[in-house]
């Protein structure tokens, strides 16, 4: 597979352009969203399942959505063969949301037979390609069978994740963990076992770490919120360091310390501040020139989750990320105030994650058919606007200001908190929380009157006033 230019998956370059242009000419909010669903899903995609197995053959189905939606007869093989009973095009989930009122069948479907392809002795690659043999997919759109001795989580464990069945979960850890070993050569020019340290963010059950061969996994770490998934993972995945993190930055974990950390579907749940802080903390844990993959819903989630209605499409056009209520009740308290459903506009990634690191690259339709994976390379801290000096704060959004503040403040470092949040009042003066900070701040470098007045000016601008006075008189209790 040649290698991608970077950016060669960009596919919305001017998306608020064609939004103006569409508006001028009066087409309907139906139209636009048809068009534009069309457009980003065009360049093509396919994915699969697989059922548990029963007795040695899987079920596999999916849906194949050929380049430019043509009519194109398709295959997916197992190692280079055609897989056994394959049947398409057939009814699919994605049918509607592509061309509506039923216009075209995208789905397949086919049968896995585990012994005549020898595994789990042997791999299996999966791979879409026309009945003709033209290949027309990207290498990061492939799936793997692989192996592992490791045992698989229970049905409890893998809801926590959002995951329901053994057959799923195994195809799509072994195909995450395959496809590290395809980026990892892209992009750091070593197979992924010559790579480490390396971090799961957001390991969940074990899904991708379970298949680290023993001799690598004292280089990997994998880090959860939810203590009851690292309890599980501590019994069942010997070898790999894992750990309970908070559900907010810091972690604990060592500056410039992994060449590689992934994370798969945790952007996807957290708003706009939360995702600040944590690309700030990854930024910081990740070593220079090292990468940090991880994965969002981009605009192929669009297409293929019916996620159409005009409201988010047109927010996600306007705003740059969609946010929707979202709730995981199998983490239970857990997930309450951190789990959304959020998506990313291409342009977006561009223009706020390059605050924080190289956006490398966007490789949609990597995850399961349609979870985008964002290659992000760390710039070296000179080349940082956030850590290279006071002189290069004065392009800084208020966004990272803030994080930059946030951050100052947990690491104690008040005076540069203070003249942080400072800073960030003067660009958004109704931002009442970061002067509640900048007044804890003051007080806590010692400027006590200054600290009482902004405390007060906080509370005249719309702070809640018990809360803040509480604030007060505990710092008052404490530091006088
Ligand atoms: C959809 S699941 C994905 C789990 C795993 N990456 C996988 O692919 O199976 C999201 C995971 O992220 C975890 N999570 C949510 N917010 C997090 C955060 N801020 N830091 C680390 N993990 C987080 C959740 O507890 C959950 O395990």
């Amino acid at each position: 597979m040649e290698k991608r230019e970077p950016y060669a998956l960009f596919l919305e370059p001017d998306l608020r352009g064609i939004l103006v242009e569409l508006e001028a000419i009066n087409k309907s909010y139906y139209v636009l969203n048809r068009n534009l669903l069309q457009a980003w899903i065009s360049p093509g995609c396919w994915t699969m399942w697989i059922s548990d197995t029963k007795e040695g053959v899987y079920d596999v189905h999916g849906f194949i959505v050929p380049p430019k939606l043509l009519h194109t007869p398709m295959v997916v093989k197992a190692n280079g063969q055609v897989l056994d009973d394959f049947v398409y095009p057939i009814a699919s989930a994605v049918d509607d949301r592509i061309l509506p009122n039923s216009a075209r069948q995208f789905g397949f479907a086919a049968k896995l037979d585990c012994a005549k392809l020898q595994f789990p002795e042997c791999p299996v690659h999966f791979t879409c390609v026309s009945a003709s043999g033209e290949t027309f997919y990207p290498d990061h759109m492939d799936f793997w069978l692989l192996a592992s001795s490791d045992p698989l989580p229970s049905t409890e464990n893998m809801k926590r994740v959002g995951a329901t069945a053994h057959g799923p979960f195994i195809l799509d850890g072994s195909t995450f963990y395959a496809k590290l070993d395809v980026l990892s050569r892209r992009y750091l020019g070593q197979p992924l076992n010559d790579v480490g340290p390396i971090l799961d963010w957001g390991v969940g059950c074990g899904k991708m770490v379970r298949y680290f061969p023993q001799n690598r996994r004292n280089y990997i770490t994998g880090v959860d919120i939810d203590p009851v998934n690292i309890e599980w993972d501590t019994k069942h995945i010997a070898g790999i360091n894992f750990a309970v993190i908070e559900k907010r930055p810091p972690t604990g974990l060592p500056s410039s310390h992994f060449e590689l950390v992934y994370g798969n579907s945790v952007f996807t749940h957290l708003r706009e501040p939360d995702q600040f802080l944590w690309l700030e903390e990854l930024r910081r844990i990740v070593k220079p020139n090292g990468l940090a993959l991880v994965t969002i819903h981009g605009t192929y989630s669009f297409a293929l989750l019916g996620w159409s209605e005009a409201y988010s499409v047109l927010t996600l056009l306007k705003q740059g990320m969609r946010v929707a209520e979202s709730y995981n009740p199998d983490l239970g308290e857990l997930g309450k105030d951190i789990y959304y459903d959020v998506a990313h506009s291409h342009q977006y990634i561009a223009e706020q994650w390059s605050k924080y690191f190289e956006v490398v690259d966007i490789l949609e339709g990597y995850t399961m058919g349609e979870l985008a994976m964002v290659v992000l390379r760390k710039k070296p801290d000179s080349a940082h606007p956030v850590v290279a000096g006071e002189q290069n704060i004065s392009g800084l959004s208020v966004e990272s200001l803030r994080t930059l503040a946030n951050m100052s403040y947990q690491h104690g470092e008040f005076a540069k908190a203070g003249d942080l949040y400072q800073k960030v009042c003067q660009m958004l003066p109704s931002d009442v929380e970061s002067l509640v900070y900048q007044a804890e701040c003051r007080f806590r470098q010692g400027h006590l009157t200054l600290g009482r007045l902004l405390f007060e000016e906080a509370i005249a601008k719309g702070a809640n006033a018990p809360m803040t006075l509480k604030r007060l008189a505990e710092l008052e209790g404490a530091l006088t």
